[in-house]
């Protein structure tokens, strides 16, 4: 199996060119957008700052209710997650990918039941290339303890988790603040942080022929995304019909809606379209931390979702019917349609 020994295995090997699996078409390549556009987009991605949160709750609000209604992406800073809490947690997913090809497989596996597992090409299952990424997708234990993840970074991902679950338990009060709920009723949203993974994208031979990352939705509620400095990472501006960086930023988090919340929200808030360039000099590191309503697994396919019922009047109607999550789930690879084009959710 190729993908095996992840991307890094590919690259330590001594490769040149990019191998088939994740060449893309020269088509698909001009689609995706795998350089830059000369032109600068006017439109930068807000920064929101957390500083004297209780003080200033009315105006973070509304910075977010804007940020997430207009591009569905926004950076947080001074949101209460330590610098060290974020370095330590980008150093330990450095030593996991960058340990020996033969320990890493070990937490190789298709098995998506499995707590802790090493994959490459993440998100780009259906399509016919793969994303030029490694990915260890960890599902965190609802306990403080995750004795589940592998050793060689168990220590700060836990903590790291821990904090970006308080995190992510504030962010669930102040967008649903944003959408105009009162904390008393039954409609606030709530979320769980369901799935955090550690990319780790080796530099490519041939960047304009590979994507780090297609573009693509998140099916989550929200997720709030570390990156490190090297940047690649854009977002696109429907109003301007163009990709924006999201700049690489000292101590900030990216916070960016997924499908779950534009379906909740009635359309108040928009999933926001991503992507991540390969690069041809350095590996780029990220960890994505996926947050979503808290799922029964049993149920996956029985319990239904849809707009949030004090959002739906006769002046704003249902956008879209209800979905199950394994309905949305299936939407999360929209090949080269977007997800929220997907008829499921289509009302
Ligand atoms: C992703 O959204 O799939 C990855 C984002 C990133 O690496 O910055
Ligand atoms: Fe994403």
């Amino acid at each position: 199996d190729e993908t095996k020994g992840g991307v890094k295995g590919l690259v330590d090997s001594g490769i040149t060119t990019v191998p088939k699996l994740f060449r893309l078409s020269p088509q698909t390549a001009s689609q995706y957008g795998t350089t830059r556009s000369k032109s600068p987009c006017p439109f930068a991605v807000p920064v929101i700052d957390m500083k004297d949160l209780e003080s200033r709750r009315a105006v973070v609000v509304e910075e977010i209710r804007r940020a997430a209604a207009e591009l569905g992406m926004f950076q947080l800073v001074n949101h209460g997650v330590e610098e060290s809490v974020m370095e330590d947690m980008m150093a330990e997913a450095r030593q996991f990918h960058e340990q020996p090809t033969e320990l890493k497989q070990a937490y190789y596996s298709r098995d998506v039941t499995q707590k802790a597992r090493f994959t490459s090409g993440y998100g780009a299952v259906r399509r016919s290339s793969l994303n030029w990424a490694d990915t260890l997708l960890m599902t965190p234990a609802p306990s403080d303890a995750q004795d589940h993840l592998p050793i060689i970074c168990r220590d700060s991902a836990t903590i790291f988790i821990g904090r970006i679950r308080k995190l992510g338990e504030t962010l669930s009060q102040l967008l649903s603040l944003a959408l105009g709920l009162t904390p008393n009723t039954n409609e606030f949203i709530s979320t769980n942080l369901t799935t955090a993974i550690l990319n780790y994208y080796p530099p490519c031979p041939e960047p304009e022929v590979a994507i780090a990352a297609n573009p693509h939705f998140d099916t989550s509620t929200f997720t709030i995304l570390l990156q490190d400095q090297v940047g690649g990472l854009q977002v696109f501006h429907e109003g301007a019909a163009d990709w924006v960086d999201v700049p690489s930023l000292h101590g900030a988090l990216v916070v960016n809606v997924g499908n779950m919340l534009q379906l909740l929200s009635n359309n108040k808030m928009k999933s926001a379209e991503h992507k991540v360039f390969a690069n041809a000099i350095v590996p780029r590191q990220s960890v994505a931390c996926f947050f979503m309503p808290p799922i029964d697994f049993s149920t996956m396919s029985t319990k239904m979702y849809g707009p949030i019922k004090e959002l739906v009047s006769e002046k704003y109607p249902a956008v879209y019917r209800e979905a199950s999550f394994a309905a949305l789930w299936g939407s999360l690879y929209p090949d080269l349609e977007g997800s929220l084009r997907n008829p499921v959710l289509a009302r």
